[in-house]
């Protein structure tokens, strides 16, 4: 698939407003979801347990599935010095593409913790957790399905792309 071909630009008559389609899927419940889909969400949830955020008591934990099967877990590492510390998702990622540097990730899931419970709503990755996996995504040129956990409702999406539209990539620096 050409990634690049994932937005659909609406231009109105006047050509002054642009609207950016995304697609995001939903499911009421994990077992809705596909057996390997449910055992990431199980993994990522189970992550977020072992996370070290002391500070925020915010508990993010992140699951890949990469194509040759593995499975790599990641949570958030805080620091006192606050911007040391680092995200679930990248934590996880960067782990894959360390130890995994051939593989590309199919899946993603994401879920976190407050107060003991699961949010009941779905967690979304931040900016920069969505600019790395960008990166992972197009050096591999296969799409990350991500899925977002919430106790309520997981929210889905086929393509780092559709959770970052516009986005700033090598392209720019040919
Ligand atoms: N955090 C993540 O690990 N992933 C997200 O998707 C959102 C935020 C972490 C960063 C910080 O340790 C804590 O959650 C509060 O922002």
């Amino acid at each position: 698939m050409d990634l690049s071909t994932r937005f659909v630009f609406l231009i109105d008559s006047n050509e002054i407003n642009v609207e950016i389609r995304i697609n995001i899927e939903e499911a009421a419940k994990p077992e809705d979801l596909s057996a390997k889909e449910q055992q990431v969400i199980t993994a990522a949830k189970k992550a977020a347990g072992d996370a070290y955020a002391p500070y925020s008591k915010f508990y993010v934990g992140a699951a890949l599935l990469l194509s040759t099967g593995e499975l790599i877990t990641g949570n958030n590492q805080e620091n006192a010095a606050y911007p040391s510390g680092l995200c679930a998702e990248r934590v996880a990622l960067f782990a894959a593409n360390a130890n995994h540097p051939n593989s590309w990730i199919e899946l993603l899931a994401v879920a976190a913790l407050m107060k003991d419970d699961f949010l009941d709503d779905p967690v979304y990755p931040c900016g920069s957790c969505r600019q790395s996996l960008l990166e992972s995504e197009m050096r591999f040129n296969k799409p990350i399905r991500i899925l977002m956990y919430g106790k309520n409702r997981i929210q889905i999406v086929n393509s780092v792309k559709d959770l970052l539209p516009l986005s700033f990539d090598a392209s720019f620096l040919k």
